[in-house]
């Protein structure tokens, strides 16, 4: 039998980590045959929570599960471990500017990114999942200089996961005939789900949904908003459809992506597309099974040039209002 692997999950007694343990724990995650131990961090305040979490994990007699650890420490939660999920961070309350939400967050995202340096296994990778997601990522990833920018990930996958489903609804197809359907930029309004490159049975969308109006309109506004006619219509946030991204995406991730598709993932930029270097911005990604690249030489009309601009820009202001807090 295999050595188990880590797996750390930060906010685990929040929503997402109720809907994303037991799917790591069942293997769902890393395969049918690699046994896990969640290492699980916590705020004091949500401890007791998490200690029911874990009495239900226990219930489940999941064969995969090779241990559990419950901790407000950085160090227990990080150490030794080879995904760090970064779920946990803490919500815009009413009230709260958009300033003030990067700055709470970019105090939890710092030291984490140093606990990951510190006391991660080599292999570590990181997906951030809390919002705002790519410049928290950028945060910790400014903490750890030593792990390799190959290794962060900002989740953009509920986004494409949403996407794909408008596109398959819309032209009266099953969701697998869509394929190479990227969000470019941030993971949030102003991000980009280019349906120009994106297919449909082979073909692209344009021309198997020939309404541009509807293209440039309805569909991007749909997919930027879910989040939050998902709130109004549920009263909490999307839980169950971001913890089935996350899994998507460390799926992407290990798996070699199929040919003639891509996957969104938001990576740190190397200056691809014009994008500023160091960015976390969401392309589309190819994997080989075991090194991620964004995938070059797309064409972009005027319109989603521009639209690429506004969320670029968007990113730069997220950069410029947490500097200070970059290491
Ligand atoms: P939640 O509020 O139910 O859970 C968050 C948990 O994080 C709480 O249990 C809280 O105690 C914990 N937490 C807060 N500060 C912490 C810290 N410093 N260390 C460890 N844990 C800490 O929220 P939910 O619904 O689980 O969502 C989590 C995050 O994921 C939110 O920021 C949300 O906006 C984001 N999200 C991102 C998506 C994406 O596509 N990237 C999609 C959906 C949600």
């Amino acid at each position: 039998t295999k050595t188990p692997m880590h797996v750390t999950v930060t906010g685990a007694a929040g929503q997402i980590g109720y809907a994303l343990l037991f799917r790591i724990a069942s293997g769902q995650l890393l395969g049918p045959d690699q046994p896990v131990v969640l290492r699980l961090l916590e705020i004091e305040p949500a401890m007791a929570a998490l200690e029911g979490v874990v009495m239900e994990l226990e219930d489940c007699a999941f064969p995969l599960l090779a241990g559990i650890e419950t901790t407000s420490d950085l160090k227990v939660a990080f150490e030794g471990t080879s995904w760090a999920l970064l779920v946990g961070s803490v919500p815009r309350k009413a009230g709260m500017e958009r300033k003030d939400l990067l700055t709470v967050n970019g105090g939890i995202f710092g030291p984490q990114g140093e606990a990951i340096a510190a006391h991660a296994a080599s292999d570590v990778r990181v997906l951030v999942v809390g919002n705002p997601c790519n410049t928290n990522c950028l945060i910790a990833r400014s903490h750890a200089k030593d792990v390799p920018d190959d290794r962060w990930f900002a989740m953009t996958r509920l986004d494409q996961n949403r996407a794909e489903t408008q596109l398959a609804k819309r032209a009266g197809v099953p969701v697998t005939e869509v394929a190479q359907m990227a969000i470019w930029g941030n993971h949030s309004s102003t991000q980009f789900p280019d349906f120009e490159n994106a297919t449909i049975g082979g073909r692209p969308v344009p021309e198997v949904i020939a309404d541009e109006a509807w293209l440039r309109g309805e569909f991007i506004t749909t997919v930027q908003q879910r989040g939050a006619e998902i709130i109004k219509a549920r009263g909490a946030s999307s839980a169950a459809s971001a913890a089935n991204a996350v899994i998507d995406s460390v799926r992407s991730i290990l798996e070699p992506t199929p040919a003639g598709d891509c996957v969104s993932l938001s990576v740190v930029s190397h200056g691809e597309y014009g994008v500023p270097e160091g960015l976390v911005f969401g392309y589309p990604i190819r994997s080989d099974g075991s090194r991620c690249q964004v995938v070059e030489g797309l064409p972009h009309s005027p319109f989603a040039q521009e639209k690429i601009q506004a969320t670029t820009a968007e990113l730069l202001e997220e950069r410029a209002a947490i500097a200070d807090l970059l290491a």
